[in-house]
């Protein structure tokens, strides 16, 4: 799933490594303190490694400076972000000499971490099985409903559960799309469709995306393969101390070599247990600054390009993915409709996203229910994110573990 950041200016046509940074900054990004304070309190609780612990204190003692490049949240489906992550580079700097973890582990820390590396392990196993089983299904006459149903249930088959809902998004729509109950869309002849799904194995979570196209346009022939490129090599920048914004100027010059445009305004993201949006980010274009990955991290490597302006507008209307905002105010609801759905998503979802779709499926008759969790604020809406109509967009995805050296492609 992809990491909006809010932008509110055009991605740069000339030079955009000179200007992307002053453009990041005007974001407010504040609108999801409360989400962002208790992800972080919540992570916080259950890191186990000291390194990380003292990072992430570091972290959020500087929040109030943060102005970021790159984070800014939007919103949408990343809450957590801005408040997080260290804006400046002097901060991501400072966090990067980090000593060799096993030094300072007990016994039970290193079998807890290595139980992590395993469920992280395990989960990508299950995307990878899991693209090689839908990639066929996706043909003209396909139903959207069809093969979402089928790839949330074969995850659990799997033994691993959907870390947020199978997005389809087609053409223009980037990303966050996922079909309506009832809903009756088909691949078409022409189409390019992403695929963009996650499996996580209690609450850790990997993401995975990859685009098929069926459009035969000999302007389009590279799109997807320039989305492939661009993460390949990305990934093979990665390692202990790399910076963020190196990957993203591999990511942009890839791309642009083809003739397209990352999207500016969307990006990979760091992973924790229960938190798919877990502050550090990586650009699609070329940044002073980024953020130091570490060993051991996991990260959404993730990018999007585009034949149209290289920039997504969020739709303000007919969001079917949602997330649940961690609130300690308790608002009466007044239906036991909503507050059954209530129950299911906080005992099913817990923080990641679900769609009204899965919803659906558990309580045929529950949209009042859900609509009321709207309305009073218990959850945060992921809105559609597209490219202008007319446009095209791929997108390519994959969850990595950072080694000391390099990385482990874990999808
Ligand atoms: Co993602």
């Amino acid at each position: 799933m992809a990491k909006k950041k809010t932008t509110t200016k055009k991605p740069p046509e000339q030079s955009p490594t000179k200007n992307a940074g002053k453009k990041d900054t005007s974001n407010g990004g504040t609108k999801t303190k409360t989400t962002e304070d208790s992800a972080q309190k919540k992570s916080s609780s259950k890191t186990s490694q000291t390194t990380k612990k003292s990072s992430e204190v570091k972290s959020t003692s500087k929040k109030k400076t943060t102005t970021s490049s790159l984070k800014k949240t939007s919103t949408t489906h990343t809450p957590k972000t801005t408040l997080k992550q260290p804006v400046k580079k002097t901060t991501t700097k400072k966090s990067t000499p980090k000593p060799a973890k096993t030094d300072q582990q007990t016994p039970e820390q290193i079998q807890e971490e290595k139980e992590r590396i395993e469920a992280y392990k395990k989960a990508g196993t299950i995307a990878k099985k899991l693209k090689a089983l839908v990639k066929p299904k996706i043909v003209p006459g396909a139903k959207l409903i069809e093969i979402v149903e089928f790839a949330e249930k074969k995850i659990i088959e799997l033994g691993g559960k959907p870390g947020f809902p199978v997005n389809i998004s087609i053409n223009n729509v980037a990303a966050h799309y996922t079909p309506p109950p009832g809903d009756t869309t088909e691949i078409q002849d022409g189409d390019i469709i992403k695929f963009d799904h996650g499996v996580h194995i209690d609450g850790y979570c990997v993401d995975t995306a990859f685009t098929i196209s069926l459009n035969n346009d000999t302007a389009l022939k590279n799109i997807v393969k320039a989305s492939e490129e661009a993460v390949e090599k990305a990934i093979k920048k990665i390692k202990h101390g790399v910076t963020t914004n190196i990957l993203g100027g591999v990511i942009e010059e890839t791309v642009r070599k083809y003739g397209f445009k990352p999207i500016i305004n969307l990006q990979g993201h760091r992973i924790e247990r229960w938190d798919l949006h877990a502050g550090k980010s990586i650009p699609c274009i070329a940044l002073p600054t980024g953020d130091t990955m570490e060993e051991g991290e996991i990260y959404a490597v993730e990018v999007f390009v585009s034949n149209g302006e290289g920039e997504i507008h969020a739709q303000q209307s007919n969001a079917q993915i949602f997330q649940l905002i961690p609130t300690t105010r308790k608002i009466p609801l007044r239906t036991k409709s909503s507050r059954r759905i209530l129950g299911y998503i906080a005992r099913e979802f817990k923080s990641l996203p679900f769609s009204r779709f899965q919803v659906h499926q558990e309580f045929p008759q529950g949209s009042f229910g859900l609509l009321e969790l709207i309305k009073t604020n218990k959850l945060e809406k992921h809105n559609i994110l597209s490219e202008k109509k007319g446009f095209y967009v791929a997108q390519t995805e994959e969850t990595i573990l950072v080694t000391k050296n390099g990385c482990e492609i874990l999808t």
